[in-house]
């Protein structure tokens, strides 16, 4: 597997896939501004490095909802694994916890949680919550993410309704019985999100009362992906979340969503160290993650890469894309100066 370059393993992920599943990872809503956007921001930042600093050891070591982490790489949730490789989360789940990272388990996995859990064991894991409007089914989640020991509940808020996708219409999945969402009573057969008669239709309406909720009925930590705006993120905070992940789905809902480079400093003044903060869109490289985190995030999560890797080399193409980040990370933290992460500041960036 050749990670270094991931346009190329994009390329080669694309003739592996069946054009449905290619589209379906990649695309994004509308005229994929966002999608494109994200990727744009990141490279539009420049670095100030420092120099003159003992680089001699370098220390990705980070610290995540007080967990000990090898680095701040995440693995962002993503539907349907199966899609990608017939191993689906399993495989996902094995590369993750070779490469140290956090496993972010959708809840349209393919695959139970529970064999999740058992498939490694020891590694940190997350569940995403899409909150479901039937509270018996929404606590039947979060009491199994509890028991197979997942650390916090990802509760995703950027998609009250579908987004819409032209490219993704253009090539449709097929569904199969055997890519079912094996986490939802019934395990139905997955449909995936950009399908024609979706669009605009209602998925997952939380509502600030729905967050007070799932903090009170939880026992995990609350974390809230998909927040763009300082005022909202207070919100959260306030309502009791430990952590904020700033994300517009990766451009898949609502086109036109400010980059998520863009939003970041405005979130990190808003919580102002109340609460943690993550970011993800249109991480590629070991600099995007140092600009990340000088803008005052604490760690990033990936989808996009994974996936290739995944359809690629199953569990070892997830572990060679996460590795090959991390050795990125160090890279820059040297020539940068930093020897931890504890030493990107926000100095770290020139102002544009
Ligand atoms: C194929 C695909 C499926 C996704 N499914 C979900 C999901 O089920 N829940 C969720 O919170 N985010 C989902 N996302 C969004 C990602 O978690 C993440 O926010 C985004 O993709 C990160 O951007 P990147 O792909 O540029 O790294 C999905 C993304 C992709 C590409």
């Amino acid at each position: 597997l050749d990670s270094a370059d991931f346009d190329a393993l994009e390329d080669k992920a694309r003739a592996r896939l069946s054009p449905g599943a290619y589209a379906f990872a990649a695309a994004g809503a509308d005229d994929e501004i966002t999608l494109a956007e994200n990727i744009a921001a990141w490279r539009t930042l420049r670095l100030r490095p420092r120099v003159l600093n003992d680089v001699a050891k370098i220390d990705t070591g980070a610290s995540i909802l007080g967990a000990g982490l090898r680095n701040p790489i995440m693995v962002a949730p993503f539907g349907r694994h199966k899609l990608f490789h017939p191993e689906g989360e399993c495989a996902t789940a094995r590369g993750a916890a070779a490469a140290g990272a956090v496993f972010v388990l959708p809840t349209t996995s393919t695959v139970s949680m529970e064999d999740v859990a058992s498939e490694a064991a020891t590694a940190p894991r997350w569940f995403q919550l899409y909150l479901p409007p039937d509270r018996g089914l929404a606590e039947n989640l979060i009491d199994r993410a509890a028991a197979a020991s997942f650390g916090a509940i990802v509760l995703t808020v950027d998609q009250p309704v579908y987004g819409s996708s032209p490219r993704a219409a253009r090539a449709p999945l097929t569904p199969s019985p055997d890519i079912r969402s094996a986490n939802l009573p019934g395990q139905p057969i997955a449909q995936h999100s950009y399908k024609p008669g979706h669009t605009g239709s209602v998925t997952f309406p939380a509502t600030l009362r729905d967050l007070e909720w799932l903090v009170s009925r939880s026992r995990l930590d609350v974390v809230v992906k998909g927040v763009l705006r300082g005022d909202d993120a207070v919100r959260c905070v306030e309502a009791g979340a430990k952590a904020i992940i700033v994300s517009n789905h990766g451009g898949r809902h609502l086109d036109g969503a400010i980059a998520t480079a863009d939003a970041l400093p405005e979130m990190a003044d808003a919580i102002a160290g109340k609460a943690e903060l993550y970011v993800d869109g249109g991480i590629r490289r070991g600099t995007d993650i140092v600009k990340a985190l000088a803008l005052g995030a604490r760690a990033v999560l990936v989808a996009r890469p994974v996936i290739w890797g995944l359809a690629l080399g199953g569990a070892e193409g997830v572990r060679a894309v996460l590795d090959h980040l991390n050795a990125e990370l160090a890279r820059a933290m040297a020539l940068c100066g930093a020897a931890r992460l504890a030493d990107i500041g926000a100095d770290l960036v020139a102002n544009k």
